[in-house]
């Protein structure tokens, strides 16, 4: 308990006293307590995700580890309550870094509250296909933007003594298939884009823990994977904390454990007595496994889960809504906006028709293991769904239809549900505004059919918009949408999946209380067909499920594997698009404002750092919050895609206020990976540094000469 000492001289302590079975009992989680509500650790444990046993006799406390993607998971089987953020692809749409470690701190202060000390959050699998079930769950498409807002949220978390986790390493880009997946990309590609999303993660966040994925990563399953885990992550990126397999993911005994996976999660299929015995026998070395067990150790005192015991208290709703509208206000994109429709004039507005997306009761949340229970009931149950997830649609008692009335106290404001588009139609006809809300549900474990929005609301929305002049659509989506309809309503918002005050956030954009400042972290393209695989990989039947129970030799063979080819390498998202010169729907970095801003005076410098200068002014009549952000071209030599994300600002300005604004790059962001010397190398040459509002607007450029 000496805190001047290290926490790695502190774990040493601590193991000079560990018997091989206290050793051997830090290695493993023991069942999912909330699938399984008989085992005898369901006692002592908080019943989240996986409950490590501590070890009184030497002061080590359990690791109590809970789901927390946005927001503390499966509070109401504790009786307990848990702020909803909005999912994580909301929070990179804020390109807010503040807002991340706000985000992330209000997970670690509601998981202290409710008695766990591990988040399992911090998903940053890169949207590789936007189809991809999970991406509500990701933090979009471009490695620094990803990365960095994972290693803000992980600090958040951490800053409240919470063991902090980063997943899936690596390359979970999609959920068909994901136990199976073999995915191949060359080392070059891959270090240049998701494992970068990990390495800034990893290096500025600090993680106690890096979950390793389901998948296969160019034959190898994630956590059995040698490259991955000890040469990239550990070797390279000197990650001191320990790696746990997601849950079931652990395929091997003297592999896996010789590969670098420090702990098996979410039982002991191979981790527990299998490992004694192996380390009985001599077929894994004692040091190896003193190893696993230091990391563990090392990562507890680190985050001081020791020196800070966990202790319950009340979680406080009322601030949890507060950071939770904040940051969807912070999050909303404005995509288009004609003759200035929003925001909307109390004032003037008589009757407003709010339609569709059960928007008169609530608004959805993502699915799966992420999924936080809403405060009371389901807000809206479909009469063919079971009341509870997993795998229903959850919706939160966040009401729209509430929220824009409580704005507009003197307008008729009506409802309805939309599922007949001629009566909608009708409704939007007779008034001065239509609002339609629209949603797309996204969960774990299975990936979108499509880009379309589902339950003919593509055909709602037309007909509602070809009624009214005056249509707005709010989109409830974690993923890009197609839009047919594009051109018809006046004005688009994304919302994403909203949480827990939601409503509040989208009326305070619509009336105008909020200017909204968000940018796309996922391009739109405009059809599946332009993305890098039109047809999304699907697993043959054999590779999704084993038939009958499981022998030990089966679950070490895994599923029969699939291939799915990363042939697009580095070119993920906009990197994409620019390459093959595909028109898009909406681009990355992309989102309107109440206000304008105008960019000039560029200038960069290099010396001991890279710097980029320019004049930022609101040119508009309103306060607002721009997006500032800088792209590099790289010397053709370099044979990169056409530009790259290499830094950003969000730069807060009154109307009519300027600002010199000014932007470090991190030369890393400027350079390529070179395979040979397997390190980042600067390639001499001229830069062009582009500085603008979106990927696709960037008025600013000038080439600096670097080497
Ligand atoms: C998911 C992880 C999650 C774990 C524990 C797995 O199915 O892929 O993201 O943390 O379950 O719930």
């Amino acid at each position: 308990m000496n805190t001047k000492l290290s926490p790695d001289e502190r774990a040493d302590l601590v193991m000079k006293d560990m018997t091989l079975d206290e050793k051997i009992q830090l290695l493993h989680g023991n069942g999912m307590p909330m699938f399984d509500p008989l085992t005898p650790v369901t006692a002592m444990s908080n019943r989240g995700g996986g409950y490590v046993i501590g070890i009184p006799r030497l002061g080590i406390p359990a690791i109590d580890m809970c789901d927390a993607a946005y927001g503390v998971r499966g509070s109401g089987t504790n009786g307990r309550y848990s702020t909803a953020l909005p999912a994580d692809v909301a929070l990179a749409a804020s390109w807010d870094t503040a807002a991340a470690f706000d985000y992330g701190a209000l997970i670690g202060r509601e998981l202290r509250a409710q008695g766990y000390n591990m988040s399992l959050g911090g998903g940053v699998d890169l949207t590789r296909d936007p189809r991809n079930g999970r991406t509500f769950e990701y933090l979009g498409e471009d490695p620094v933007l990803a990365g960095t807002m994972a290693a803000k949220l992980i600090q958040g978390t951490e800053s409240q003594h919470i063991l902090g986790d980063i997943k899936h390493y690596a390359f979970n880009d999609q959920e068909s298939g994901r136990g199976a997946a073999d995915v191949h990309i060359g080392e070059r590609a891959a270090r240049e884009s998701d494992l970068l999303a990990f390495e800034i993660g990893v290096e500025q966040g600090y993680p106690a823990g890096v979950m390793c994925a389901y998948n296969r990563v160019n034959g190898l399953f994630s956590c059995e994977n040698s490259y991955l885990l000890k040469e990239v992550l550990k070797h390279d990126w000197k990650f001191p904390g320990f790696v746990l397999s997601d849950w079931g993911g652990t395929h091997s005994l003297e592999k896996a454990s010789a590969a670098g996976l420090d702990h098996e999660e979410g039982g002991s299929f191979f981790y527990g007595e299998r490992y004694k015995a192996a380390v009985q026998s001599g077929s894994i070395p004692m040091s190896e496994l003193d190893e696993h067990v230091h990391r563990i150790l090392r990562s507890m005192f680190a985050a001081g889960i020791i020196d800070y015991p966990q202790r319950r208290s009340v979680v406080d709703p009322f601030a949890g809504l507060v950071v939770a509208r904040t940051i969807e206000e912070d999050a909303i994109v404005l995509l288009k906006n004609e003759r200035g429709t929003l925001p909307l004039d109390a004032r003037k507005i008589q009757s407003i028709a709010v339609i569709g997306a059960h928007s008169d009761v609530g608004m959805i949340s993502g699915g799966g293991s992420a999924q936080v229970d809403p405060p009371g009931e389901n807000a809206f149950v479909a009469s063919a769904q079971a009341p509870t997830p997993p795998n229903v649609e959850v919706w939160f008692p966040t009401s729209p239809l509430k929220a824009i009335q409580e704005r507009a106290p003197h307008a008729a404001v009506q409802y309805n549900s939309g599922t007949d588009p001629a009566a909608a139609a009708a409704m939007a006809k007779r008034a001065d505004v239509a609002i339609v809300f629209a949603y797309q549900w996204e969960s774990e474990g299975k990936d979108l059919p499509n880009l379309s929005l589902p339950l003919h609301q593509d055909d709602l929305i037309a007909q509602v918009a070809a009624a009214n002049p005056h249509t707005i659509v709010v989109l409830e989506t974690g993923s890009p949408v197609t839009m047919p309809w594009v051109n018809a309503p006046a004005a688009i918002l994304e919302a994403w999946y909203a949480g827990s005050d939601g409503a509040n956030a989208v009326a305070n954009v619509l009336f105008g209380t909020v200017n909204p400042s968000g940018k796309l972290p996922n391009t739109f393209p405009e059809s599946e067909a332009d993305l890098p695989r039109p047809t999304l990989v699907k697993p043959p039947l054999a590779s999704v499920r084993f038939s009958g129970p499981v022998s030990p030799l089966e679950r070490a063979a895994g599923l029969p594997p699939f291939t799915v080819d990363y042939n697009e390498g580095v070119e993920v998202g906009y990197k994409w698009y620019d390459a093959e010169k595909k028109s898009v729907l909406f681009p990355f970095g992309y989102g309107l404002s109440y206000s304008s801003y105008r960019y000039s005076d560029l200038t960069v410098t290099s010396g001991k750092t890279i710097t980029a200068t320019f004049t930022l002014a609101n040119t508009g009549a309103r306060a607002g919050a721009e997006i500032a952000e800088i792209y590099a071209s790289l010397p053709a030599g370099a044979q990169e895609p056409p530009k790259r994300l290499v830094g950003w600002s969000k730069v807060r300005l009154n109307a009519g206020e300027q600002r010199t604004v000014t932007v470090e790059m991190d030369p890393k962001y400027l350079s390529i990976f070179d395979v040979q010397k397997d390190q980042w190398m600067l390639v001499p040459g001229d830069y062009t540094i582009l500085v603008g509002g979106s990927s696709q607007d960037l008025p600013l450029r000038t080439v600096v000469h670097l080497r």
